[in-house]
């Protein structure tokens, strides 16, 4: 299209007049709306196309009673090429498991996951950062490598915090899990990210956890309400404001720590700390992202953001479905005994690779309520992709594949529908390869890391992290579901499908 704003600039110029001003203004703002329209995907199929009306389906997408659900589940039924659903960030293309290994193996600059994180975190407005190229070095370089060397750490610290956060439940005593576990995740993540000392600290709990919490609920409000609102809306959300005074909490908290450390370096005979802190010290001089010691703290709240919740909710998860099974429990802790009278008590990297069932009910926790309906997202980059069917997808196009529905999906599971702890680990010993099939694979049978080279890289410590927690709760307690009858059921709306923070279970200590 041409666009004739130099004819329209000489004309204002001409006349000096109010109406050309009136003119041009109106005339940039219509092909303003006219180029950001969005590209025509009207040749995607559309769920819940026989709904009628574009409120209709956004309805359903944000009922509260879970129907998006219902309709991921039926447009994936019906087998085809990508597909779109409508959100109020405009239509959403999901990707069929067919497509995975082609999208997975294109260039950053085809299809792009940051950018896509971007949108999921509503940075446009928040301007938070959920995670950065230095962040995920810092995971796979250096805390997935030394996990063979912290591993007997982390277990103390897991021992240590469920000692300190758990009631002591003499008798059966109701708890709110998640509440317990996202402390106890902040404490034991804070013992590697930074040092056994500060993570015990309550202004630390404090900022790793309470950021987290604001800085989701900004976007969970944010996402709920129209685009061109939302840059005035959010200065009326409290979170938003939190989410900054965070940021300045941890620049005091962390501030007087670095300086400390890098003046104790300069001493000949220091040991410096084994923690994600000192990892990101040491390394700060080749990113270009750490610019300051202000930088170094603010990569702390990055890291809680990304590790605190989603560890905590899938251990939630875990226990709805663990006390639902009669005689899990007791079968885990049998497990658990037998390896750990292997190891000499020590739980080291081995011995918890040799918890095959633990291990097994964690993935299929995982397979059976994944954290979100969607998961591998995506952002196509300035050219737009072909699919190998030859669907065009256009440029700025979000994706994601519907990963919830995948992983019911009976081609690929035999009673997809049916909780089976034994269902990977049958599979791990059927397997001459014994490294497929556990928590931290990647397949395209289970998708809540992603998969290709921007999977989760944080999923080795938080399966240990998870694995450790486990074990000393079920070692040391009974747990039943306290409202008798099915398992809890789910929160879900859009792509939310979590565990419900706010339910109960019982606990009753077995050891002292
Ligand atoms: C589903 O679609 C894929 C690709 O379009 C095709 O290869 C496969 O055979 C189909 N499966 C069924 C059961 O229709
Ligand atoms: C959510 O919770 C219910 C329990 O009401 C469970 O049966 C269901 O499988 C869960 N998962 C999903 C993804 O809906």
């Amino acid at each position: 299209m041409e666009i004739p704003i130099k004819k329209l600039v000489s004309n204002v110029g001409q006349t000096e007049s109010l109406v050309g001003a009136v003119v041009l203004v109106a005339t940039i703002y219509l092909l303003h709306s006219l180029l950001f329209r969005g590209h025509d995907m009207s040749h995607i199929p559309l769920a819940g196309e026989a709904l009628g009306s574009r409120s209709k389906r956004l309805a359903e997408y944000s009922s509260r009673t879970g129907k998006s659900k219902a309709m991921f589940r039926e447009e994936y039924s019906k087998n085809k090429s990508v597909w779109r659903v409508q959100t109020l960030d405009g239509d959403h293309v999901q990707i069929p498991p067919q497509f995975l290994d082609d999208i997975k193996g294109r260039k950053d600059d085809e299809v792009n996951n940051l950018a896509a994180l971007d949108v999921l975190v509503q940075k446009k407005y928040t301007q938070l950062d959920s995670t950065s190229d230095m962040m995920n070095h810092l995971v796979k370089s250096d805390l997935t490598t030394s996990l063979n060397r912290i591993n007997p750490l982390l277990g103390i610290a897991a021992e240590e915090a469920v000692a300190s956060e758990m009631p002591a439940c003499e008798d059966w005593t109701a708890i709110n899990v998640n509440d317990v576990l996202v402390r106890i995740i902040a404490i034991v993540s804070g013992y590697i990210f930074i040092g056994p000392e500060l993570c015990r600290d309550e202004e630390y709990i404090s900022l790793s956890t309470g950021y987290t919490t604001d800085a989701f609920t900004c976007v969970f409000i944010l996402a709920a309400i129209p685009p061109w609102m939302r840059h005035a809306a959010k200065w009326v959300i409290p979170h938003y404001y939190r989410i900054g005074s965070y940021q300045r909490r941890v620049r005091k908290f962390l501030g007087p720590v670095i300086r400390e450390r890098r003046a104790a370096m300069l001493k000949p005979d220091y040991q410096a700390p084994d923690d994600l802190l000192q990892w990101t010290m040491n390394k700060a001089h080749k990113w270009s992202e750490i610019r300051s010691d202000d930088d170094i703290s603010q990569m702390q709240l990055r890291l809680s953001l990304a590790a605190i919740h989603t560890t905590s909710t899938t251990s939630t998860a875990l226990l709805y479905d663990l006390v639902t099974i009669p005689g899990l429990i007791e079968a885990l802790r049998a497990e658990i005994e037998d390896v750990m009278a292997n190891y000499d008590g020590v739980l080291s990297n081995k011995a918890l690779y040799d918890m095959k069932l633990l291990d097994s009910v964690m993935k299929e926790s995982q397979r059976m309520n994944p954290l979100g309906l969607t998961g591998f997202p995506r952002m196509t980059m300035d050219k737009g992709i072909t699919l190998p069917d030859g669907t065009y997808v256009p440029p700025h196009t979000y994706m994601e594949a519907p990963i919830e529905a995948i992983h019911r999906d009976p081609k690929i599971y035999e009673n997809a529908d049916t909780f089976d702890p034994y269902r990977f680990y049958n599979m791990r010993k059927k397997d001459e390869d014994s490294g497929k099939h556990q928590f931290v694979t990647l397949g395209t049978g289970v998708l809540s890391f992603g998969i290709g080279r921007h999977a989760c890289p944080g999923r080795f410590f938080a399966a240990n992290e998870i694995k450790l927690i486990m074990i000393n709760l079920i070692r040391n307690f009974d747990i039943e579901q306290k409202e008798k009858g099915p398992r809890y059921a789910n929160l879900s709306s859009t792509i939310v499908n979590s565990a419900d923070p706010s339910r109960e279970l019982l606990f009753k200590r077995v050891r002292t």
